[in-house]
């Protein structure tokens, strides 16, 4: 298919100034928008994203069936008639987190067929915890080239060990056993704050779960859920970056509508660099140092340094003063951002899953290419920084989960613009993806 190429182009070496409203979470909208599988009635969700993501799941729902309506921020979505039980390929290939309607699919029909999501750009990303959560429940699942079936007369609750705190996994399994007779306690669950927002809309619905927020979840099974109004929490990874661009450019950024108590690790590792931090009810200031710090990060589950800011951190790295490690323990191949970085004169040795960070390396103007929504943000910010002008294309997998990133950007002082090249050009896309980049149209 054909596509028009967009690009970012950043003129660098401007520090950032103001303040910037931080949106709902991306990874939390997500799954409650899935969770409303789980009832007849209508679920009310708002602070929505208005993402590529957030697009691509409304898609996915109303392809089962679900009605969706939206205002803003305001999604309003109700499961009643007939309702569908497959998520396809065209879908799930666009977007691996659709794989979480299977466990509420199989709690409210007793049936569901999803696309198998493969690996992607971060990594294999297998499915494998989700399958064995659910079979534990009694559900059999078939696992086939291109898709999985599962089905269940009926769903009973299962003390289920994790083997690793998967996100998803936690999800599919705590939305599955909402619905199951008796009690399920998940071990080793996901502690991430969208967990405990998923888990409290769940409640909110009429499921009975506790210690969601800590590793041991108990779901007491009820027969139905009903519907609710609820607001998704901010998005702690998007304040993060608008953090980091604060730092990197050594300016003074604001995010607001944010929940520090999420931030943690993040404050603590900008202030290991040398920014000065200043902690509101709400908000974050960052004011980045004349000169940064190196510092070593290893990425962890939650409440430990996430994986989806270590490409971020290591374009902050890179200007360092000294050298840096940066570990990744949760997806096996997040360094893929490493090449487009060397583009931009960055020195980075990789070891296994260690990435050595020469800093004050990243000097140069070039031309990258965005390889994921995290990499792509993240070589943004390297051209906040760089005294030159970088362009980086393939940004469409930016607007997955950032809304206007470079516009809100510019709101704070960047010199930044989308360009469109006027040619459609051939570009090899997976099969079944049908995306057209959004016209953005030129300069901001
Ligand atoms: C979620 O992905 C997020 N996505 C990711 O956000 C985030 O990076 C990740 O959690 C970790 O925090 C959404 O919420 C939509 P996992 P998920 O299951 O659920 C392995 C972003 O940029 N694993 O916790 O897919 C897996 O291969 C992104 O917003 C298994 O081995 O993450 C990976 O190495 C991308 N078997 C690790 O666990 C399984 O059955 C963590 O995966 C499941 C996972």
């Amino acid at each position: 298919m054909g596509c028009y190429l967009h690009k970012i182009v950043v003129r660098g070496n401007k520090p950032l100034f103001g303040e910037v409203e931080i949106q709902g979470a991306k990874n939390s909208a997500l799954k409650i928008m899935a969770a409303s599988i789980l009832t007849s009635e209508p679920v009310v969700i708002d602070n929505v994203p208005k993402i590529r993501d957030v697009n691509v799941m409304v898609d996915v729902l109303e392809g089962l069936g679900l009605t969706v309506s939206r205002n803003d921020r305001r999604i309003v979505i109700q499961a009643k008639g007939p309702i569908g039980i497959e998520a396809p390929y065209q879908l799930v290939s666009q977007m691996r987190a659709s794989i979480v309607v299977l466990g509420p699919l199989l709690a409210r029909l007793g049936r569901a067929r999803v696309a198998m999501p493969g690996g992607c750009n971060i990594g294999l990303r297998k499915i494998d915890l989700h399958i064995r959560g659910l079979e534990m429940l009694g559900a059999k699942i078939n696992v086939g080239q291109a898709s999985l079936e599962a089905e269940a007369d009926v769903l009973v609750g299962a003390n289920i060990p994790l083997d690793f705190p998967s996100v998803g996994a936690t999800e599919n399994i705590m939305m599955a056993a909402c619905l199951a007779r008796g009690t399920t306690v998940l071990d080793n669950a996901a502690r991430e704050p969208e967990i405990v927002d998923l888990a409290d809309c769940l409640n909110k619905m009429g499921a009975k779960i506790s210690g969601a927020g800590t590793s041991t979840l108990v779901i007491e099974g009820v027969d139905k859920l009903k519907g609710a109004s609820f607001r998704i929490i901010p998005d702690r990874i998007e304040a993060s970056t608008f953090m980091v661009a604060g730092a990197i450019t050594g300016g003074d950024v604001t995010v607001k509508s944010v929940d520090p108590s999420h931030l943690k690790m993040i404050i603590k590792k900008l202030k290991s660099v040398g920014c000065d931090v200043t902690v509101g009810i709400n908000q974050v200031n960052v004011k980045g140092p004349a000169v940064l710090e190196a510092a070593n990060i290893s990425t962890l589950p939650y409440p430990g340094f996430p994986t989806d800011m270590q490409a971020p951190f290591m374009a902050l790295l890179s200007l360092a003063n000294g050298k840096s490690i940066i570990t990744e323990n949760v997806f096996e191949n997040r360094f893929s951002f490493i090449t487009e970085l060397r583009k931009l004169g960055g020195e980075v040795d990789i070891e296994r899953h260690h990435a050595v960070i020469t800093g004050g390396s990243l000097l140069k103007s070039g031309a990258v290419r965005a390889p994921d929504l995290r990499a792509g943000a993240a070589l943004v910010l390297a051209g906040l920084a760089i005294e030159g002008v970088v362009e980086i294309l393939d940004i469409h997998h930016i607007d997955r989960g950032y809304d206007s990133f470079p516009e809100r950007l510019a709101s704070l002082g960047a010199d930044i613009k989308v360009t469109k090249d006027e040619s459609l050009v051939e570009l090899s896309l997976a099969e079944g993806d049908s995306y057209q980049v959004p016209d953005v149209g030129v300069g901001i």
